[in-house]
Formats: C-alpha cells, structure tokens, sequence
C-alpha cells in the first residue's frame, strides 16, 4: 500500500487526561474518586505519559509518524482560579520541543474533556461565564507557547454535550424511578425515537467511553456534587454532563471566543474544533430521523465554524436509522470493544459528506478501534486510509489523519479496559510495546529520510 503524499500529516492522538496520569485538580479526578464513582476505575498514574513523553514521541518518530495530536490539561496550568503554575506551561514547552525534534508536527488540543474543579464549582459549562474564562486562558497559553505551535484545536468533540445529553435524561429518569429505559426500547434491545429524546439509549449510541450500569449512580452524582461543592447533581455540568440548548451553543461562544484570543496573540495558529459524528446511515423508513441526527450531530454548528481553518474529523463507526430510532447493524456485523460496528469504512463516508457542507480544510482528529486482536487493527488501519485517500482522489482537502490512539489509554469511565492503541503498556512496570499496527500505520507515512523505501 501506497504512502500519503508529501505534507499530509499522519499520526496518533492522547488526551492528556487519559494518559499522563494523576490529573488532581481536574473534574474527573474528583469524579473517580468519590466513593460510589461511576467510572469502573480511576485514572490514577494512567501511563505514565506525563514522565515518559519522550519515550513516546521518540518511538512514534520511529516507526515514521510526522504528527502528534495531544491535549495540554487547563487543570495543570490553573489548578485555583488564579493560579497559573509556569512549571507546568515549561512542562508543555518540553514536550513541544521534543515533537519538533523529532519530525513531529503537534496538533495541539485545549480542552479535551476535562476541566479544572474549580470551573464546576461555579456552574462549569452551563454558566456563561466559560466562554471568557476559557478564551483567556487560551489567550495567555499560546501567548507562551505559541510559538512552538501550529494547529490547534480549540474543543474536543464541541457536539458531544448534547450527543451525552438524552442518554443523561434517560439516566435520570431511571433513577428517578421513571420510565424511560424500558418504555423506549424496543423487544430486540435497540433504541426507539421519542420526540427528539433516545429513551432506552444505550452505551455504544456515543463513539467514548461511558458506563450506564450500576446500582449506586445516585450516590456517585451526589458525592461528586459535594466534593466541587454543590447541593444538586443537577448543578454539575462538566463538560460530559446533561446539557440544555443554551449549554450547547455555550460551547460555540466558548470556541469562537478562544479562537479569536488565539488569533489575536498568534495569527499564524490555524484553529479549529473537532466533532465526534457518525456514518449515519438510513434503512427504509429511517430518512427524517437520520437526517434530523445529521442536523443536531453536525450541520447546527456550521455558522460557528465559518472563522476556522480546518474542522476535525472524529469517526468510529456507523449508525442505522429506521422508521422508530437507531436500529442495529446487519446480522452478524464484527463488533469492536466498545459495543459498536467494526467500520473502517465510515471515515471516509463521514469527511465525504462533512466536506459537503464544510468548505475549508479538513483533518481526521480520531479514528481507531478497540480490539485485543492487532490484526484486526493492522486490517482498520488499512482500510481507513484506502477510504481516505479516494476522498483525497475526488479532491477533498483533507491535510491528516490522527489514528486514535498512540497508546492504550483510559477510556473514562469505562477505565483501562478498552485497548485502542498502537502501542501497549504494562501499567504494573509502564513498559512500553510497540504493536504492529504502529509499524502498519508507519508505512503509509509520507516518505522522509530515514523512513523505509514503502
Ligand atoms: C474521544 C476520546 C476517546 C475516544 C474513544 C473520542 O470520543 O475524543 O477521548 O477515548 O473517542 O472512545
């Protein structure tokens, strides 16, 4: 198989969170840790990524990559309100350094996912006061490290609030004895439509991690409400929390104003957002739901992104809609770790419809797959591209593609469990080992001395 051309970037993507390892003063920390958590376990020393960076980029070089996506943790930099820890924007300064060492172009994220506790403390990504706090605090960051820096993304996955927002009602409403697990599936366990609502949605409805079982959800949500001090768990709004339609379009002032700030102090940034978005598929029947999903997944925040550079791209699969709701893959359809369709055939479907309606440059941010089986890794990857490079073909701008992920990572509230990476670790030693699909993934690299002939 062929490698990409010259200057598209190919790489792997983290989240600080996931693999740096002991995020204290971040909303998931305090999340994990409260007695009755919703997260199967806690991120603790994650991987380690934090003191092993250099390991890491050093072998990603290695084996051909030329980009790295990552996520520097607000949390670290303003662990109080008005604390700004320079130790730690030196930390990101070094890990800049070492990508640019190496070859390796970074793609930077400002927030992905995780928040500092003290921005939940008063009302988090409902309270319209996120939008400055998070433009300032971009603005003085790249301020800093600007200079080291190239592409960056200002929100990871914008749409998923309000992707997580009806499985959160639904939650609710089962834990308030209501129904609405029940009374929204149907016999065969897929979900049925409900005036906008996904009664009976379940855990692989959203491309990310999260775990709707438990006895004790309850308890959790009113630990964690008590530990960023609040009486209600209604009042908790991380970032992947229940969300209203101002929450919403809360994200989008939040991105616009941070990538003004950033322009502002750094014109040469390009800036745009990621989404997490579906190959969203229609069965007989299924047309106006799925295209009343494409407009909330995707074509809503279109007049918010007429200001970016590029939009990135997040795919894991593809999703069936008939008459009543989300229905289930063809019979017999491969499943990955997460519960849904094995797909690597929905990347370049979604950049193809995405580049539609999105007229600017594009770049796949995440697209991976959980599986224990390499092999099965080796065969996405490859299919993938194949996917990417028609759309190249037809004229798409697509500038990179990001495999999610570069390590086995926490997968949030599913834990460790879930193993996306091209890279595995022994989380008793952190000892890392290079799987074969990074050496796959290698191959299909742009051509540059030192890379094997392809
Ligand atoms: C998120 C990642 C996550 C990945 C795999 C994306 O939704 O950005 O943080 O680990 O999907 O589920």
């Amino acid at each position: 198989m062929s490698r990409f051309a010259e200057g598209f970037l190919l790489g792997a993507a983290t989240a600080a969170h996931q693999v740096e390892g002991n995020n204290v003063h971040s909303d998931y920390w305090v999340q994990e840790q409260v007695p009755h958590s919703m997260f199967c376990e806690p991120s603790l020393d994650a991987v380690d990524h934090y003191n092993r960076y250099e390991e890491d980029i050093r072998l990603m070089a290695e084996a051909g990559l030329n980009s790295y996506r990552f996520s520097i943790e607000w949390a670290r930099i303003q662990p109080e309100r008005d604390v700004w820890e320079e130790k730690e924007v030196e930390h990101y300064r070094r890990v800049l350094q070492c990508c640019h060492e190496n070859g390796i172009t970074p793609v930077v994220t400002m927030m992905h996912f995780t928040s500092p506790k003290w921005l939940i403390s008063m009302g988090g990504w409902e309270n319209p006061a996120v939008a400055g706090l998070f433009a300032e605090y971009c603005g003085r960051l790249v301020g800093e490290l600007g200079d080291q820096m190239e592409y960056v993304c200002t929100i990871n996955e914008a749409n998923m609030r309000l992707q997580l927002a009806s499985l959160m009602q639904d939650m609710m409403k089962r834990m308030a004895g209501q129904p609405g697990d029940g009374s929204g599936q149907k016999a065969d366990g897929t979900t049925k439509a409900d005036g906008g609502q996904h009664l009976g949605a379940r855990e692989s409805d959203v491309q990310v991690g999260i775990n709707l079982k438990g006895d004790n959800l309850m308890r959790g949500m009113l630990e964690s409400a008590q530990a960023f001090g609040l009486k209600n768990p209604m009042d908790v709004h991380t970032f992947v929390s229940q969300c209203t339609p101002e929450g919403d379009l809360l994200v989008m002032k939040a991105h616009e104003a941070a990538r003004d700030a950033m322009k502002e102090k750094c014109p040469h940034l390009k800036i745009g957002l990621t989404l997490s978005l579906h190959d969203l598929q229609a069965l007989p029947g299924g047309e106006a739901l799925a295209a009343r999903e494409w407009e909330e997944e995707f074509l809503h925040y279109l007049p918010f992104l007429q200001k970016d550079d590029f939009l990135g791209v997040q795919c894991y699969t593809r999703k069936f809609f008939d008459a009543n709701g989300v229905a289930e893959p063809p019979a017999g359809a491969r499943r990955t770790q997460m519960g849904y369709e094995d797909c690597p055939g929905a990347i370049g479907a979604v950049v193809r419809k995405v580049s539609k309606h999105f007229r600017g440059d594009l770049m796949v941010t995440e697209n991976g797959i959980a599986t224990a089986d390499d092999a099965r890794r080796c065969e996405f990857i490859r299919e993938a591209a194949e996917g990417l490079r028609q759309c190249i073909a037809e004229g798409i701008p697509l500038k990179g593609y990001m495999y999610w992920s570069l390590l086995d990572n926490f997968e949030w509230q599913k834990g460790y469990s879930m193993t996306f990476g091209l890279i595995g670790v022994d989380r008793t030693t952190q000892t890392r080992h290079s799987k074969e699909s990074l050496k796959v993934l290698g191959s299909l690299a742009p051509y540059k001395e030192g890379n094997d002939a392809a």
